[in-house]
């Protein structure tokens, strides 16, 4: 039985099904669709497909990173969008990359404490829909103009703007306390865990390979939805964009480098693009699954976060949730028989490993007298991860849970851990169990 985990209560949470849209790169085909809109559409046929009665759902738990100003509560605002009952209370979540991961362990943790039995959990982002700011000054001028009563002191109110003023603010991808965009962070991580170029264009290349793959057997086809695209609705999207068939070592050792052009090893092709998409799962207590007649995909066994100094290594998160989560799950790393580990960046990955391995880490870091081992190949990413599918932030979570638990499935495996970093510092891990592992 699971120390700590999240089946504590004596209820197993199930993940009885799940589905994401295509993942495309921001500004591609899904440039006219909101991220409410993106969800809707997965929840939609999600709920169609899984053929649980709507008025069977109790909850719904979703995420966006990069809300939108005009949407201030998305979970709730897909369920009034789509065919659930209007009655389903819906609560949002923000855990950045992590979002996903965090409305899946609220929708466990709601179903092992008994609050409910049914919930849908996932996340959508469109960063094709990113809200674009006014300046500091050109909005108090908005606002001053706003409260002013004649046509006069409204124009009066915008006499002292610049004309950088009037340029847009796009919303930052840098972490406030450090300053550092994540790809300038990825970059500092490279260089503090001699993470050579070679070996991320190798990983980056190691992931298309594994997607494309994936793809072309047909391992995605029933996990990814197809897609109508407006505004005219004659195209389907019904694969994700970004993966590269035909990418080569030598193509990806062309690349120059993003975040530091003289000095740097960190590329868009060893980065996770900006993209859009959504995915979400349904869950359910272990007993709901059984009265429904559903095999589930999976459960939810253990799971922790946790953070560090953002001025340490900001995407090291993994490294300190993996330990907490499998010490509740009460297993070891050698028994996972799948590790999937979220790439933001291929150094972020490549130093999560490195730290995973290190006994110097696991003394200083952690207080543990072993470090929690190595990671073979073999089990890692094995369908390809962020860097060749896309990141469409919120969404990245369940689609990680649901790729891993159907190549669990696959294999007749018992125990996946997955982990996600995440800004602020924080990281995150779960372990789920194969349909097969009893409670
Ligand atoms: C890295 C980043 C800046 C690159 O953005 P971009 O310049 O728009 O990227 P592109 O897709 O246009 O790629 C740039 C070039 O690399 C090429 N390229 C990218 N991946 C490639 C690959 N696998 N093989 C070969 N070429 C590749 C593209 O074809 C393009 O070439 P072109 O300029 O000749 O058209 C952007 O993706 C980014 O900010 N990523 C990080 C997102 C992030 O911080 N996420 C948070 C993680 S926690």
């Amino acid at each position: 039985m699971p120390k700590n985990g999240a089946s504590q209560g004596g209820r197993r949470a199930a993940i009885i099904s799940g589905l994401r849209t295509p993942f495309v790169k921001a500004g591609g085909d899904f440039r006219h669709l909101s991220a409410v809109e993106l969800g809707a559409t997965v929840v939609n046929e999600l709920v169609a497909r899984t053929g649980i009665s709507p008025s069977d759902y109790d909850a719904v738990v979703f995420g966006q990173v990069i809300p939108s100003p005009l949407v201030s509560l998305i979970a709730r605002e897909v369920v009034l969008r789509s065919q659930l009952p209007r009655t389903v209370q819906a609560h949002t979540v923000a855990r950045a990359c992590a979002t996903s991961i965090q409305a899946t362990t609220d929708a466990a943790d709601q179903i092992t404490l008994g609050h409910a039995d049914v919930v849908l959990a996932g996340g959508a982002e469109s960063l094709s829909d990113a809200p674009i700011f006014a300046s500091r000054p050109l909005a108090q001028a908005l606002v001053d103009a706003s409260r002013a009563r004649s046509v006069v002191d409204k124009a009066k109110a915008f006499t002292s703007l610049s004309p950088r003023d009037l340029a847009p603010v796009p919303p930052a991808l840098k972490e406030p306390t450090t300053g550092l965009t994540m790809g300038e962070s990825a970059e500092r991580m490279a260089q503090l865990n001699g993470i050579s170029r070679a070996a991320q264009d190798e990983f980056a290349f190691r992931s298309h390979r594994r997607a494309a793959e994936a793809w072309r057997s047909g391992r995605f086809d029933s996990e990814v939805m197809h897609v109508a695209v407006p505004p005219r609705y004659e195209r389907i999207s019904s694969k994700d964009g970004i993966v590269r068939e035909d990418t080569t070592l030598e193509a990806l050792g062309q690349l120059r480098p993003v975040f530091d052009r003289k000095h740097g090893t960190v590329t868009a092709g060893n980065s996770s693009p900006l993209t859009d998409g959504a995915a979400a799962l349904v869950l359910a207590s272990e007993e709901k699954a059984r009265a429904l007649g559903l095999a589930p995909l999976g459960y939810v066994r253990a799971y922790a976060f946790a953070a560090l100094d953002p001025s340490d290594q900001l995407l090291q998160g993994p490294a300190y949730a993996a330990p907490r989560a499998l010490d509740r799950a009460g297993l070891r790393l050698q028994e996972m028989d799948l590790v999937d580990m979220h790439e933001a960046f291929a150094a972020q990955v490549l130093s999560n490993l490195q730290a995973f391995a290190s006994r110097r880490f696991a003394e200083e870091k952690l207080g543990r007298g072993a470090p929690l081992g190595e990671v073979d190949p073999s089990r890692l990413n094995v369908n390809g991860g962020s860097i060749a599918l896309g990141h469409p932030f919120a969404a990245t979570g369940a689609r990680m849970i649901l790729q891993t638990l159907r190549e669990l499935a696959r294999r007749d495996g018992r125990h996946a851990l997955l982990t996600v970093c995440a800004a602020g510092a924080i990281g995150a891990a779960l372990v789920l169990d194969g349909p097969g592992v009893a409670a």
